[in-house]
């Protein structure tokens, strides 16, 4: 019988889909008796995102990942790691590697370093851009539905950006020691998430926060690249599936088929604002901008019996819109930040 996972480290649990994995496992897994969030509170972390869930059940712990003493520390006491922390942000990555490497590569190895000393259960959050791009449906002779044209867990690894071959390396960190180390850990690669908490510098709250502050959209060059969108809870759903029933040493990848390219999505968000469809502005592409995601997720539909719950994303993103619009004061502040920064690279 599998130990029960009573006490969770969750890293990064003040970043968007970590915090959002937290609230799932307090509204859904009264199981677990403790939540460790291990957090360096980057720009990214606010520590709003799990104020309000109860004291006694989620501490957070204010640190960095790649602090071996303080990760040591926590991991002697816990039953289970997920690991979401991260350098997240592709343009960021663009802009200065740096943090990237340091937190998504020297974190990983910081952290199942103590997973290995202390035998405890690792799940490792990664994303489908290790992958690389796919063409556009339109150039494949199966129309993005015949054999490799998505993602499937036996793509071959061919990360663009500075942010997706660290979290690349990350994973191959993840399989060697699970290889020579008999570490109990499972990888998840997911696509595009959307919903609550996630920062503002990303695709849709930037969109949904330019719209309420007056400001035009963005789109960089000319829109057609495309995304497969989830909703950030039909991933924690997910994630909690393979912690509890995944197979150690398996990679699962995690979609909703919610393909869309950019210029759909940002027409949508104007047209759920009340906005002309056309009342933006294109803006200067991201250098190696990858082209199209697209998952195959039927290993962990069929195997863990896992399904997305959220199919319709005009009403997923209509929530969305609503969340940022009823939490202004939790992105007002930063907003013109923001901004700034995307200007000065012509963004
Ligand atoms: P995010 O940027 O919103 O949050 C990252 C969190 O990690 C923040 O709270 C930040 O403070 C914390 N953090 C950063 N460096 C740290 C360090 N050195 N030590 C401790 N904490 C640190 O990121 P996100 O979008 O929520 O992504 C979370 C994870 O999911 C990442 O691993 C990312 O690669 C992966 N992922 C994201 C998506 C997506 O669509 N956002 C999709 C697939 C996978
Ligand atoms: O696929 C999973 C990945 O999704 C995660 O691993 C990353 O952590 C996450 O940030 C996300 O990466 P993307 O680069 O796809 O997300 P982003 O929100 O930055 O951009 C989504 C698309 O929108 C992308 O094609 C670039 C485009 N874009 C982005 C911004 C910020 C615009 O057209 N305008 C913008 O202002």
């Amino acid at each position: 019988m599998k130990k029960a996972f009573k006490n969770i480290i969750v890293t990064g649990g003040c970043g968007f889909i970590g915090s959002n994995f937290v609230h799932f496992l307090v509204n859904h897994h009264p199981e677990v008796e403790h939540i460790t969030v291990l957090d360096k509170l980057t720009y990214a972390g606010n520590p709003a995102n799990i104020a309000g869930l109860p004291k006694d059940k989620v501490e957070l712990v204010v640190g960095d990942i790649c602090d071996k003493d303080l990760v040591d520390k926590l991991v002697s006491k816990a039953d289970a790691v997920v690991h979401y922390a991260a350098e997240s942000h592709n343009d960021n990555s663009l802009i200065d590697p740096t943090p990237f490497i340091k937190t998504n590569i020297e974190g990983t190895f910081t952290l199942i370093q103590a997973c290995r000393k202390y035998d405890v259960r690792y799940h490792h959050i990664s994303t489908d851009e290790v992958y690389g791009d796919l063409p556009l449906r339109e150039d494949l002779p199966g129309h993005g539905e015949g054999p490799g044209e998505k993602f499937t867990p036996d793509s071959p690894y061919r990360p663009s950006s500075p942010y997706s071959s660290s979290k690349a390396s990350s994973d191959l960190l993840v399989r060697a020691w699970v290889r020579s180390f008999g570490l109990r850990a499972t990888i998840s690669n997911c696509s595009n998430n959307y919903g609550p908490y996630q920062h503002i510098e990303k695709f849709i709250p930037r969109q949904i926060t330019n719209i309420l502050s007056g400001t035009r959209p963005k789109l960089y060059g000319s829109g057609k690249n495309v995304r497969d969108w989830i909703h950030t809870n039909d991933h924690s759903r997910a994630v909690w599936d393979i912690l509890t029933k995944g197979k150690i040493g398996e990679t699962y990848l995690i979609g909703a088929d919610g393909e869309k390219n950019n210029k759909e999505v940002l027409e949508m968000i104007l047209e759920l604002m009340g906005q002309p469809k056309d009342a933006y502005d294109h803006v200067k592409d991201r250098p190696g901008h990858d082209l199209r995601y697209a998952i195959d997720a039927t290993k962990i539909k069929t195997e863990l019996g896992w399904q997305p719950e959220f199919t319709d994303f005009k009403k997923g993103l209509q929530h969305t819109i609503d969340w940022y619009t009823q939490h202004e004061d939790w992105w007002k502040d930063e907003k013109a930040a923001v901004e700034a920064k995307y200007a000065k690279h012509g963004q």
